[in-house]
């Protein structure tokens, strides 16, 4: 059989739940559960396939601008997922959390904390969950932080700002999976999908079933990728 060409880096902006919802006349929570359910099912089929690593966006800088109940059910079940994930020993899913925690709750903030230590040393695929995470906003960090180490102009490179980026040490994104119908990045890992393979789909995230990942995959295993080059 034919080697299929896999993406060391997958990104996923879990887009469609609050519509998934509506089309059921059920409150917009009601998709963010379903959501959260794929999520779930998505990162079980990635570990099987042995993605390397897939960045999950569920909560960007942007989306504190929704209804409170809607931020608070969203951060709940967040939390619910990250009680579950610290329940299970034998997982071989090396957690990681990108985005400015800084407005996030000290209880989150601390099981985000023991869930990353706690799978570090795992060898299977990397899940990294961007919450409060917005592309420019990780640009804006990671040069604060090299000014505030003393960096000179000079010093302030390509690599030097992706080694200061939340997701130093990941490689660059390959495919960037969008549900929903919509057809924009939102912010998501703009420095690293600068040459990604994007991949829009037409399904609501809660609806998003594995055929559909196969669909993404081989979609891109379809792309000529050429990086500037011929
Ligand atoms: C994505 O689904 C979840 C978050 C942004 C947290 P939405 O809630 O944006 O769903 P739509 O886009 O309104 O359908
Ligand atoms: C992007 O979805 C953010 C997440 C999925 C977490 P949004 O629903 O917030 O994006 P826009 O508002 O449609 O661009
Ligand atoms: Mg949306």
């Amino acid at each position: 059989m034919e080697e299929k060409i896999l993406p060391r880096h997958i990104g996923i902006i879990m887009d469609g739940n609050g519509r998934w919802a509506k089309k059921r006349h059920l409150p917009r929570t009601a998709g963010h559960v379903q959501g959260a359910r794929a999520f779930r099912k998505c990162l079980r089929y990635c570990a099987d396939l042995g993605i390397e690593c897939v960045t999950f966006y569920a909560f960007s800088t942007e989306n504190w601008k929704r209804p409170q109940e809607e931020v608070d059910a969203i951060m709940k079940l967040f939390s619910d997922y990250l009680d579950e994930g610290l329940g299970m020993s034998e997982d071989d899913i090396r957690m990681k959390f990108i985005g400015d925690p800084s407005p996030l709750s000290e209880p989150l903030k601390a099981k985000m904390q023991d869930l990353t230590e706690r799978s570090s040393a795992n060898k299977g695929t990397i899940c990294c969950i961007a919450v409060n995470y917005g592309g420019r906003d990780d640009i804006v960090r990671a040069v604060r932080c090299l000014v505030r180490s003393g960096a000179s102009a000079e010093d302030i490179t390509e690599e030097s700002v992706s080694e200061q980026l939340d997701t130093a040490g990941l490689p660059d994104v390959d495919l960037l999976i969008r549900p929903s119908g919509e057809q924009r990045i939102s912010n998501f890992l703009i420095w690293q999908a600068a040459y990604a393979e994007y991949v829009f789909m037409d399904v609501l995230w809660p609806d998003f079933k594995e055929k559909d990942l196969d669909l993404a995959l081989e979609e891109y295993a379809r792309r000529n990728r050429r990086f500037g080059g011929i």
